[in-house]
């Protein structure tokens, strides 16, 4: 784990609880929550007094003597009834800015564990919808973030690909082309290698599939009877399943290269199919699984559940499997093939239950193995009108269409505010693209997770307050800055920290492995957000004080530049993190 400031200060403090004969755990510093009084501070005297039967502020004083040793602190003062509050010396925060490598760069040394991330789980044949965004902007900042942090990082989009809806397109189709070899039960081969539909015929029959199921129960039997011959192996359903999936995937994965995600697995549901068999097997003869009128089941209800849990169903009374039932197998394959520490899964929060459902199966059927299962859930992203977002005409929003509004308000935008206007045509499209994305991935970023919002591109692609944008503009301030210095020939120097605001960017830029730990504890990537907002605030209220390329002083010119410097870094890195880039210059 990289070091950082406040795991320091904690270790400093928590020598002065032990120099005292108390736990040393108890000496946690944070940064201030009163940044008028203090820059960090340590509330654990208290706890440590009340445990000791002590006075809190005699307590306090105590440990305050074991602190003043220590050159790097400029003051320990004791408040109210015994919080310690700490200034560093200027010259102690110069010093901690001055190796940014180890503050700013991937952490390689060794690996923390081994860690899979489920996420986007787009469907075959359905074009990816706005529901897919939250997870797949989400997902993508956890990846980043994990990897950055040293541990060894597995995605896998894990595509539906395997249940009902496949028995629907296949009877579609056969109602539609009877006459293609796939419906023929004594064709013997090959089929044709190029696939009788596209993805676009896909996004047409699917809802004509599943509208024709729900108008005629003769529809929806075949369906059903057409998804078990292919969870079967009937070979004529297998092919044309194959190019259901291969198109899909072709128009899945530009969707997500547009918005600048990549998984490093592409395997879905089916590719469980043949650990179904066995896994039912093994929970059959081990009691795990028992018949429950006709139907395969797991109970899972714990005594402590505060609403009742249903059991986990494994297969069907008709015989057929489920969502779960993959699910669980995909435990099987993953814990098998990667033996992962951690497996997290990003998905809608409405999923809750059958991801708690399946988690508890696969424990207590020793199928989890070491690994630590966890729902990632989030909230709805709504329209103005509070409810799911929709298209104007109500449909579902494509993520493609999406992605496409948010480019035309960022280039809208741009215009507005003069910027561009003499680029070249290519790079003001490729200004608007990064200015789009920005500002979707950020709104959707910085809200928490499990907080539903209100999508309004609008409000996102603004060039003040927390968006995107005016984190983009921030730092591509800073570049040009940088880029003016070196052409008169000057360089970033060695950083000392005199005035105020050049303290508080100091304190910005120190808090990121903090930032960084605190978002991969929470999982919540609205904590990165924060930390690339302040920092973008410190650094402007230090540029509107302090003179850079016009100050006189050579040597504090240096270190302002040295502070613009490494503010850039910062601001790219935790974007980066975020999954938004920087242009080059807007
Ligand atoms: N395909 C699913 C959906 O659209 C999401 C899959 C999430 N991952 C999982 N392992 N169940 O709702």
């Amino acid at each position: 784990m990289r070091p950082s400031l406040i795991a320091d200060l904690t270790a400093a403090m928590g020598k002065a609880f032990a120099a005292e004969g108390l736990d040393p755990a108890l000496g946690r510093v944070t940064v201030s929550d009163r940044p008028d009084l203090a820059q960090f501070q340590s509330n654990g005297a208290l706890a440590a007094a009340k445990a000791a039967k002590a006075n809190p502020r005699a307590l306090a004083e105590k440990l305050a003597a074991h602190l003043k040793s220590d050159p790097r602190f400029a003051k320990v003062e004791i408040a109210g009834p015994g919080f310690l509050n700490i200034d560093l010396t200027d010259a102690a925060l110069a010093e901690a800015l001055a190796a940014p490598d180890t503050l700013f760069a991937p952490d390689t040394s060794k690996s923390r564990g081994k860690v899979l991330v489920d996420f986007g789980g787009p469907n075959v044949a359905k074009a990816m919808h706005v529901g897919h965004l939250r997870s797949s902007i989400l997902g993508d900042a956890l990846q980043r973030h994990f990897r950055f942090a040293g541990f060894d990082v597995t995605s896998d989009v894990h595509l539906g690909d395997w249940g009902k809806p496949m028995g629907l397109l296949i009877t579609e189709i056969a109602s539609r082309q009877p006459d293609l070899p796939y419906f023929d039960a004594s064709f013997t081969g090959p089929y044709p290698a190029k696939s009788p539909v596209s993805m676009e015929d896909l996004e047409v029959l699917y809802p004509a599939a599943a509208a024709a199921a729900k108008a005629d129960p003769a529809r929806d039997e075949a369906a059903r009877i057409a998804t078990m011959e292919l969870q079967q192996g009937r070979p004529g359903y297998r092919a044309l399943w194959r190019h259901f999936v291969d198109v899909s995937i072709a128009g899945i994965k530009r969707e997500f290269a547009s918005l600048g995600v990549v998984f490093d697995l592409w395997k879905g549901e089916a590719d469980v199919d043949s650990l179904i068999a066995p896994m039912l097997d093994d929970l059959k003869a081990r009691n795990i699984a028992e018949l429950d009128d006709g139907a395969l089941i797991v109970r899972v209800a714990e005594p402590t559940d505060k609403k009742e849990t249903p059991p986990l169903i494994l297969v069907k009374r008709d015989g057929g499997v489920l969502y779960e039932t993959t699910d669980v197998a995909t435990i099987i394959d993953r814990v098998r093939s990667l033996a992962p520490s951690l497996i997290l899964y990003v998905v809608d929060q409405r999923q809750h239950e059958h991801f708690e459902k399946v988690f508890r199966a696969s424990r207590k059927a020793g199928y989890a193995g070491e690994a630590a299962l966890e729902h990632i859930g989030f909230g709805t992203i709504n329209g103005t009108d509070g409810k799911p977002f929709k298209t104007r005409a109500g449909g579902v929003l494509k993520l493609y269409d999406l992605i496409e509004m948010g480019k035309a308000e960022a280039r809208k935008r741009l215009t507005e505010q003069g910027i561009g206007a003499d680029y070249p045509e290519a790079e003001r499209d490729e200004v608007a693209r990064q200015v789009g994305l920005a500002a979707i991935k950020f709104a959707d970023l910085s809200n928490y997770r499990l907080t539903n919002y209100i999508f309004d591109l609008e409000r996102f692609t603004k060039f003040e307050g927390k968006t995107g944008p005016y984190l983009q503009y921030a730092a591509v301030r800073v570049k040009s800055l940088l880029r003016r210095a070196a052409e008169a020939g000057e360089a970033p120097g060695a950083m000392a920290i005199h005035a105020a605001e050049e303290r508080d960017l100091a304190l910005a830029l120190l808090r990121f492995p903090d930032a960084l730990e605190e978002t991969l504890r929470t999982r919540a990537p609205n904590v990165m957000c924060d930390y690339a907002f302040r920092l973008a605030q410190a650094f402007s209220s230090f540029y509107a004080a302090h003179h850079i390329l016009s100050e006189k002083d050579a040597a504090l010119r240096g270190s302002r530049l040295g502070l613009c410097a490494l503010t850039l870094r910062a601001l790219e890195t935790s974007l980066g993190l975020l999954g938004i880039e920087v242009p080059e210059r807007m």
